[in-house]
């Protein structure tokens, strides 16, 4: 099994290991081939991309392109897209509270784990993956469609820092509201791993001692000098 420790550099928290742990909703893909509008929004999202009239917070911030998130091709197209270690993943209109994600990857031997790619997702701040999209059933849509969702490249730091907004909880469940990452080392190994917020109203004490199981980290939010919400933690690879 793959592991990776995290540790939240924030005062007055501790770290765990951190594994994959299997509660998502089951996953479902859109229910048929693009559409011949969809097709032609991806296209010009590679064409932008590839002509570097923008980068993949461009698109992903960009009202325009939403309807293409959940398809295949759009985000392997973001994947192969994906340079900069400090990435917008949802667009000025999005509702919900900003938040910044900072995570610094360090390998088992204690250095930076620089140039690893990780792709981060999470739900709407109605705690749904895609509800309203006409192309993804209501239930499912979760880890290869959910909507919101990016891709970064670590920087020689180790870090990625990724403006978003913070996810909420399943709609009729006691899951705490969390973010779901995957990273791929510059040496091809992979892990995966979730964030929960210290603060959330579902971390009850039973949570934190599901966390503790699973190895979730549960992750202080904080308030910048701007009055933006953060998170900063730190992730070691082993
Ligand atoms: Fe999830």
């Amino acid at each position: 099994m793959n592991r990776m420790m995290w540790i939240c550099t924030l005062p007055g928290f501790c770290w765990v290991d951190a594994t994959l742990p299997a509660q998502d909703p089951e996953s479902v893909p859109p229910r048929s081939s693009e559409p011949r509008e969809v097709e032609a929004l991806i296209d010009r999202a590679e064409q932008v991309l590839t002509s570097k009239l923008a980068d993949i917070s461009g698109i992903l911030s960009d009202p325009n392109y939403l309807s293409a998130h959940p398809w295949p091709r759009f985000r392997e197209i973001i994947k192969q897209h994906a340079r900069g270690s400090r990435v917008t993943m949802v667009t000025p209109q999005k509702a919900g509270e900003r938040m910044r994600v900072r995570i610094r990857f360090v390998e088992a031997d204690g250095s930076a784990s620089a140039g690893a790619l990780v792709y981060l997702y999470h739900t709407n701040a109605r705690g749904d993956y895609g509800p309203n999209d006409a192309n993804v059933p209501p239930v499912g849509s979760d880890n290869n469609y959910a909507r919101l969702f990016c891709y970064a490249v670590t920087d020689p730091a180790g870090v990625i820092e990724i403006q978003t907004i913070r996810p909420g909880g399943y709609p009729q469940s006691n899951t705490p509201e969390h973010i779901h990452l995957r990273i791929t080392t510059r040496g091809g190994k992979s892990y995966g791993a979730e964030i929960w917020f210290d603060d959330g109203p579902r971390v009850d004490r039973k949570a934190r001692e599901e966390a503790a199981r699973n190895r979730i980290v549960i992750c202080p939010v904080a308030v910048d000098a701007h009055g933006h919400r953060f998170i900063d933690a730190m992730i070691r690879l082993d």
